[in-house]
């Protein structure tokens, strides 16, 4: 697929998906929407993929938000569809096998915070910076900024956020939990590839596993939650990296993995 706005390659294992409109900071139009949400279900298909890094083009922006200028003359319908498309697009990440890691590459606004609260793991370069500053145009969150931002700070930091549309940098994001870990720009591209591979190097299932695991039973009672667990941690004796990463470890040797 031609793809204007987005850019998708590959690195061995891990696949880096570039939001690519410098010249708006990489805000988010519905083109743009679209064309991430086809890479990502492109991806779903390529069986050779055990990671994703979402990043943006050049140094100064991760995403600067949802389209500003796409959004003035929006009328209610049209809000709502392009409101549900960004949902639509923050699930099939939430939602993709394997896990997905935001490198927050500079500002991370709005739509842009959104998306990356949609990722498995954050990690921010010294210039990110990161906010909800919806308040400030006279609207509310609408990728989910208002459901998932407290899921992961806490209501307090997370209230702080959305009220006053402040926005913080990438230490404070650090303190609050809203980021793993903080890296020179130049350094967080290899940082992040130094995540993907540690994954890659792991048993394909038992990580696609986890991360359902953990993510489902976030929405259930604990008891339901660690049923669920149980019932996964079946599924893993259907595989032959079960197999293999047992023996291995009682022979004493690295285990080869085949993702079957
Ligand atoms: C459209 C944007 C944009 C955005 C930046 N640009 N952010 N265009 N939508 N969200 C454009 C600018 O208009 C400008 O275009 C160019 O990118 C460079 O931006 P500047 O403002 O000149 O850069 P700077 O002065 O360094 O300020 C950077 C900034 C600022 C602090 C990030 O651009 C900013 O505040 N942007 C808006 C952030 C925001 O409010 N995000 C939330 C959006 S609402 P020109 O053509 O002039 O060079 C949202 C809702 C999601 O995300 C849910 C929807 C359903």
């Amino acid at each position: 697929m031609q793809m204007n706005n987005v850019i998708c390659e590959k690195d061995g294992k891990t696949a880096i998906v570039t939001i690519n409109r410098p010249q708006a900071l990489n805000a988010l139009n519905r083109e743009t929407l679209e064309e991430i949400l086809s890479c990502f279900i492109a991806l779903e298909q390529d069986t050779e993929v055990c990671a994703v890094i979402v990043t943006g083009a050049g140094e100064k922006a991760f995403i600067a938000g949802a389209d500003i200028a796409y959004m003035q003359d929006f009328d209610v319908l049209s809000a709502r569809k392009f409101g549900r498309l960004g949902h639509q697009v923050l699930q099939a990440i939430e939602s993709f096998p394997c896990p997905v890691i935001a490198a927050v590459n500079g500002f991370a606004l709005g739509g842009g915070c959104e998306l990356a609260l949609a990722c498995d793991i954050r990690l921010a370069s010294e210039n990110a910076k990161f906010g909800q500053p919806e308040v400030n145009l006279g609207v509310i969150p609408g990728f989910g900024g208002t459901q998932r931002l407290p899921r992961l700070v806490g209501t307090g930091h997370a209230n702080e956020l959305l009220f006053t549309g402040d926005i913080i940098d990438a230490d404070e994001a650090c303190r609050i939990g809203l980021v793993n870990r903080v890296v020179a720009l130049d350094q967080l591209l290899q940082e992040s590839l130094k995540i993907t591979a540690k994954i890659a190097a792991k048993g394909p299932l038992a990580v696609k596993l986890c991360k359902e695991a953990a993510q489902a039973g976030m929405e259930m009672d604990l008891a339901r939650a660690c049923q669920y667990e149980a019932d996964l941690f079946g599924v893993c004796f259907a595989s032959e990296d079960q197999k293999e990463g047992m023996k291995a470890f009682l022979e004493k040797r690295q285990a080869k993995f085949t993702g079957n």
